[in-house]
């Protein structure tokens, strides 16, 4: 809508018109009110100076409907902006539900994409046009900001927890990505593009992939650390059963309630101390610095797969003998933390 505005990014979400909508009104709004702040406070100190040296005020009592509108006037626009923010706001935090899943890691000082289907990109993000696109973000090291103007949204990426972004795109078209968060050195290299094209272009892109989609890599990592030992699918298991975890209301100990997000698992996984689970002993270790925030978010899509329906985590037959953290009642495995 203000592509033709010089310094004006091009718009190229659903979000972007509605930011850019408030921004005007808030620029024209808050520039008028200055303006004319401005010029009344030249005009009135030539006509009401002082012109004899001795001269005194006129006691003067202002009207009190003037006072009123003047407090309730701006207050109103005021609230007004307020009002109009939260609800772009609310836009941007509710992901529709059936919105294409992308996970995203930073490092200083680069970009990783991984999506669904296993294809993985740096600096670099294909998605298709007018479809909803969730970003499940986490950082390897310190916090980083996901920001493309196009899109008029930012969002911090942070270790230890997952963030999300979400967007539909309303142009094809490359479009700059930055970090905005200071990082370090070459905090101002960490760019990238994301590349938005047609959805059979899309498809024809995601053809060309070659490397295990986030869920296959996170059963893998599920096997490896022997999580299936105490997550089997029985109720009567030392760990809780996570098919259909993700989204339920989780009990916790001491009678709080969670609800299984991204982030939930996120810290589960990683710090499973935390919030234990209701009839639950804390005897999961801790994978803090065991794995990567990508693999991370490799589980957490594995664990999101898992669907009462389909029982997916098989029986142990062969698991590899002696990794230490498939014994969960000796000493928590980030004893080696760095
Ligand atoms: Cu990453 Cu700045």
């Amino acid at each position: 809508m203000f592509d033709h505005f010089p310094f004006f990014p091009e718009a190229a979400s659903t979000i972007a018109p509605e930011v850019d909508k408030l921004y005007l009104f808030m620029v024209v709004v808050c520039g008028g009110v200055s303006l004319l702040v401005g010029v009344l406070v030249i005009y009135f100190a030539i006509v009401y100076r002082r012109r004899p040296e001795n001269e005194i005020p006129v006691e003067y009592e202002p009207y009190h409907l003037m006072e009123a509108l003047w407090i309730i006037i701006p207050g109103i626009v005021f609230i007004g902006m307020f009002l109009w923010g939260a609800k772009i706001f609310f836009m941007m935090s509710s992901v529709p539900r059936d919105a294409l899943e992308i996970n995203v890691t930073g490092r200083q000082w680069m970009w990783k994409f991984q999506h669904m289907g296993g294809q993985s990109e740096i600096n670099q993000l294909h998605v298709p046009i007018g479809r909803p696109v969730k970003l499940l973000m986490s950082s390897e090291d310190v916090i980083h900001s996901f920001y493309v103007p196009a899109f008029r949204q930012k969002t911090d990426v942070l270790p230890r927890r997952v963030t999300t972004y979400w967007f539909q795109a309303t142009k094809t078209g490359t479009f700059h990505l930055f970090c905005a968060e200071y990082c370090g050195t070459n905090h101002s290299g960490m760019v990238g593009w994301v590349t938005v094209m047609q959805a059979a272009d899309y498809q024809a892109w995601l053809g060309g992939g070659t490397e295990g989609s986030p869920v296959v890599e996170g059963k893998r990592l599920f096997d490896h650390y022997a999580c299936n030992t105490c997550h089997t699918n029985d109720t009567t298991a030392r760990g809780p059963v996570l098919a259909g975890l993700f989204g339920s209301t989780v009990s916790l100990r001491g009678g709080a309630k969670a609800v299984a997000d991204e982030n939930y698992i996120h810290e589960s996984i990683l710090n499973s101390q935390v919030k234990i689970v209701d009839g639950f002993e804390p005897i999961m270790p801790l994978f803090q610095g065991q794995m990567s925030e990508s693999q991370v978010l490799q589980l957490i899509a594995y664990i999101k797969s898992l669907t009462p329906q389909k029982a997916a985590i098989p029986p142990i037959s062969n698991q590899t003998p002696g990794t230490s953290v498939a014994n969960p009642g000796t000493a928590p495995a980030n004893s080696r933390t760095r």
